[in-house]
């Protein structure tokens, strides 16, 4: 097994996934706002520090995807916030891409920036700790989009960085992620998603990228959040199985599925529906978000010293989802 592979089971194997606590400043001063707490480098730590010394860390969480701000952090207890995580059973991550931009010659979409001087900032997150790292390239749907400029593009900028992240030794998620806002049905996200990840990989092997060293992070097949053909969590699941089916190549280990904005329960019960169906090799696993910190987040705003309270509900999603990763969730184990 190499190096790279075994980093990617540590971090997905045994139903764990994977915190996204990545949110770019301007992002995780927007979540704050919404809950009226000022965003202040030492509140975004103290949410972010309470999160990472729960103890679902050791069981659940295999990684935890960091923000540039937060993996040059101290700890309250003095330790660097990868010390922290690794010390908890978990290994540290970090989001490397310096986010969408428009994209030129299709200015109605966005392509992801971030290559230049890349491979000087991982040599600096690898001495920092990282083990692992994330770009996201982003699509909307619509009649004409995402264009094969688009999909060209983003698939050829996360394949430079795959590279890039093999060459310094640690492990790349690849994120495509094609948004679930419009009114699209569940088969044109279908078709547009297979698009995308077939072209993803297309770029990745030309790039030489060794598929058994990354984990891929997908959204799931949904329609669109302002569809009037809505379908059933079922169908979400074989749909999202089929997709994978027909664009993954094989060597992949492990997918580790994005929220999106699905509401917490939802995300849980789609990714246990696509672990009972699975019928791949392919570890299905969480690296969620919004889906993993919101109700902490909420709670923890009304009193932020409550510690023990916000954990107790981050350990219990973390539970929920790694289940779901083993398909063993059900609805009645949701307080
Ligand atoms: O890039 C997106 C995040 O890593 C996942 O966030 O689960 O809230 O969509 P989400």
């Amino acid at each position: 097994m190499s190096e790279l592979n075994s980093i990617v089971l540590k971090i997905i194997k045994s139903g764990k996934g994977i915190l996204a606590a990545d949110e770019s400043t301007g992002t995780m001063s927007k979540r704050l706002d919404e809950v009226n707490v000022t965003s202040t480098p030492e509140n975004r730590l103290l949410f972010r520090e309470t999160l990472f010394s729960s103890s679902c860390m050791t069981d659940c969480i295999g990684g935890v995807i960091l923000y540039d701000e937060t993996i040059k952090q101290i700890s309250s207890k003095k330790n660097k916030i990868t010390e922290l995580i690794s010390e908890m059973g978990s290994l540290p991550g970090i989001k490397v891409d310096t986010g969408a931009k428009v994209l030129a010659g299709s200015p109605d979409e966005n392509v992801t920036e971030g290559l230049d001087g890349l491979r000087e900032r991982l040599k600096e997150y690898y001495k920092l700790g990282a083990k692992f790292t994330k770009w996201r390239g982003v699509y909307a749907i619509s009649k004409d989009y995402p264009s094969k400029l688009s999909i060209s593009s983003n698939a050829h900028a996360l394949a430079r960085y795959s590279a890039l992240v093999q060459e310094c030794n640690m492990v790349p998620i690849v994120e495509p992620e094609v948004l679930m806002e419009g009114e699209h049905s569940a088969e044109d996200c279908l078709k547009k998603t297979s698009e995308v990840i077939n072209k993803c990989f297309e770029e990745l092997i030309l790039h030489k990228v060794d598929l058994k060293g990354i984990i891929l992070k997908p959204n799931m097949i949904l329609a669109g959040n302002k569809s009037k053909n809505k379908i059933s969590n079922d169908e979400i699941a074989k749909l999202t199985i089929k997709c994978l089916k027909n664009s993954v190549p094989s060597e992949v280990p492990g997918i580790a599925f994005l929220s999106g904005g699905q509401s917490e329960v939802e995300a849980t019960q789609n990714l246990n529906l696509i672990n009972k169906y699975n019928d791949t090799n392919f570890i299905m696993t969480y690296s969620y978000g919004r889906a993993l910190q919101q109700s902490a987040l909420k709670f923890w705003s009304k009193d932020l010293k409550n510690i023990e309270g916000t954990q107790k509900i981050f350990n219990h999603r973390s539970k929920m989802n790694t289940l779901a990763a083993q398909g063993k969730w059900s609805k009645d184990l949701e307080i």
